[in-house]
């Protein structure tokens, strides 16, 4: 079991080696996604680049190494700690920063967060 810290809920969860972090913050109510996007996603596939998060392992083993979805999406960021939360596995304690905000603003490949 590791502990898992999601930043700006300032809520902490507890994980089994291996949990998908998208369905571990969907099952204790954790918010991924902002705006529309709850909506629109593609439901952990990988995809659609919206599960965007910041992942701090406590070592960084304790964090899956990113898929090839990962690798493609977020090339153009310069943050060796975004992660899309569809594609990461927990094995062991992190901190999490979902919806890292300044990252969208940077990016010119994501259109801006929008809020409903
Ligand atoms: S839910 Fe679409 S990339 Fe993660």
């Amino acid at each position: 079991m590791a502990l898992v810290y999601f930043e700006r809920q300032s809520k902490t969860v507890s994980a089994n080696a291996g949990n998908n972090l998208r369905l571990l913050a969907k099952k204790n109510g954790v918010q991924i996604y902002h705006g529309i996007d709850k909506l629109l996603n593609c439901r952990g596939n990988g995809l659609c680049g919206t599960c965007m998060v910041e992942v701090f392992p406590a070592k960084p083993e304790f964090v899956s190494p990113p898929t090839a979805m990962e690798e493609k999406k977020l090339k153009n960021y310069n943050n060796p700690n975004l992660r899309l939360a569809c594609q990461v596995k927990v094995h062991g304690p992190m901190r999490v920063k979902t919806y890292p905000v300044e990252l969208y603003a940077s990016s010119t490949t994501s259109a801006p967060p929008v809020t409903l």
